[in-house]
Parts: C-alpha cells; structure tokens; sequence
C-alpha cells in the first residue's frame, strides 16, 4: 500500500486556546489544592490564587461551551459517535485489546471512544468550577454540601484527564494522525492507503467525508 498523506485544518484557534486554558487551569487548582492540604505554604495566600485561577476557569468554561454552539470541530455533534464511524470505534478499540500492535485508525475531530468521556469531562470541570464558586455556603442535595461536591466531581475530573493525557501521548506515539500537534496547530494529518503502481488520486477525488468515514 502507497498512503496519499493529507494534512488539513481540524481544531479551531479558539478551541485549541480554550482547551489549553482549561488544561493548565486546571493544573494549578489540582496543584494548589494539594498544597493547601499537604504542605505547609501559606494557605490564606494559596486560597486566594485557587479561587482567582477558579474564577477565570469558570469564564474559560464557559467561553468553550459557547463553541459548543458555533460551526465548527468544537460543535456539540462531533462528540456524538456516529454509524458511519463504527469502524473508527471497532478500530480503535482493537488497538487497545492488542496493545497497540494494531494499526490505529485515523478520525476527524475526536476518537469516537474518548467522545462521550470529553463530554463528560466538560460536565465535570463546570460541576467543580460551579460547586467551587459557592464552596463555602449554600447545602446541597441528600446531605451533600457544595464542598463534597467539589471533592468528588475534581477528583474523578483528575483520574479522567490522567486517562486521557495518558492515551492521547498513546495515540500520537502509535497512530500517524498527530493529534497533539493537532491541539497545537490546529492540522491533522489523514492517510488514504491505495493500491501499489497506482497513480495518485488527484485533490478533487478525495473528499472530507471519505476521510473520515462518512458515506
Ligand atoms: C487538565 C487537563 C486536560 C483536560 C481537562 C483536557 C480535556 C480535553 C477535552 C474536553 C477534549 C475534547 C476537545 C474539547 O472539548 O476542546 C480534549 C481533547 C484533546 N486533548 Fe485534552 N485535556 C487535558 C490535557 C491534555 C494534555 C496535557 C494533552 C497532550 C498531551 C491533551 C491532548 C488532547 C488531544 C490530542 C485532544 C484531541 C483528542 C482526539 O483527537 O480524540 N489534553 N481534551
């Protein structure tokens, strides 16, 4: 097989900064919150950072949801699998059950396995950032206290962007799309295998939807 290689405009320069802000803001809380509890810095001066940094998140957050709304690779429909992407899923998944010995597949914006786990990682970072704005006050529900809440949803917010930092490094190491240069510069790269001895095809007979799996 001779792959034609095409490389092409995916992440918009407003998701990739909103995801990037997301990242390392929540970086320092995780940080910060930690060292408010372990170590012995100045807590009131560390509190302070944690709520500003919580604060500027919340407008990150809220920044990225309105891209949710607005054409593009951040729109709400590319994080909801799709049939024509079944083979992406079944591909990918593969790859995971042989420990990458597998071929990974190419896709377009996002794994069709990792989408509903970014929605729900968008949901869990505006649950902390929320639950953080009223910390020290208002009861929650079942005996729950806006705190608890806090607690809970940033810590598995902290095992899932472990998870995904893990496999997004994976993918990139093992696959040929290079998605993290992707979140950088916003281009991936997309390999279309055709037959030995056969010339190239020329730039009108590919089609976006060829490339990512939509009939
Ligand atoms: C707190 C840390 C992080 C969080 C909460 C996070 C969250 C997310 C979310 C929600 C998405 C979906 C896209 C979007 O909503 O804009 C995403 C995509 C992505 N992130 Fe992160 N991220 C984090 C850190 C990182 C880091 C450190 C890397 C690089 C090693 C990374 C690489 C990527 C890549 C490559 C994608 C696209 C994935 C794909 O092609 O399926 N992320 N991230």
């Amino acid at each position: 097989m001779n792959p034609e290689i095409h490389y092409l405009p995916i992440y918009s320069f407003q998701q990739r900064l909103t995801h990037w802000l997301i990242a390392a803001g929540f970086g320092f809380e995780w940080l910060s919150a930690w060292l408010i509890d372990h170590s012995d810095v100045d807590p009131l001066a560390w509190t302070d950072w944690h709520l500003m940094v919580g604060q500027a998140l919340l407008l990150v957050l809220a920044w990225r949801l309105l891209l949710y709304f607005v054409a593009g690779s951040g729109h709400w429909r590319f994080f909801i699998p799709t049939r024509e992407q079944r083979h992406i899923l079944r591909d990918t998944l593969r790859f995971y059950a042989s420990l990458g010995k597998t071929p990974l597949p190419d896709w377009y914006a996002f794994n069709p396995v990792w989408q509903p786990v970014y929605l729900l990682m968008t949901a869990l970072a505006v649950v902390t950032a929320v639950s953080g704005f009223f910390h020290s006050g208002l009861p929650f529900m079942g005996g729950l206290s806006s705190a608890d809440l806090h607690s809970a949803a940033s810590l598995v917010l902290l095992w899932l962007a472990l998870a995904h930092i893990a496999f997004a490094v994976w993918h990139d190491a093992k696959g040929r799309g290079a998605q993290i240069s992707g979140m950088l510069n916003g281009h991936k790269y997309f390999h279309i295998d055709q037959p030995e001895g056969q010339p190239p095809r020329s730039e009108r007979s590919v089609s976006i939807d060829s490339l990512i799996g939509r009939k």
